[in-house]
């Protein structure tokens, strides 16, 4: 089961699953939820190859594919481990 670490609290998701809700958990602020303001971004630590591809939303916000930034609102875990940060 894939392993998410957000502000230092740690989740277990099911494979595929939209890091969203845990990241909120963990207090990370949102606003659209659409991939429209960013302000869910989130710097992944570690683990981003076990995010899904960056998506058109992510592409328009500037979030570039080989960078350290995701949209919490748009990525979901594929595998393994992922580590991040969000602004709360
Ligand atoms: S909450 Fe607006 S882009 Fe994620």
């Amino acid at each position: 089961m894939p392993k998410l670490k957000v502000n230092k609290k740690e989740f277990v998701l099911k494979e595929g699953e939209a890091v969203k809700k845990y990241c909120e958990e963990a207090g990370v602020v949102f606003g659209c939820e659409d991939g429209q303001c960013g302000t869910c971004i989130i710097q992944i630590k570690d683990g981003k190859e076990n995010l899904s591809e960056i998506n058109q939303n992510e592409m328009d916000l500037g979030i570039e594919a080989d960078g350290e930034m995701r949209l919490a609102c748009q990525c979901r875990i594929e595998k393994g481990n992922v580590e991040c940060e969000g602004y709360i």
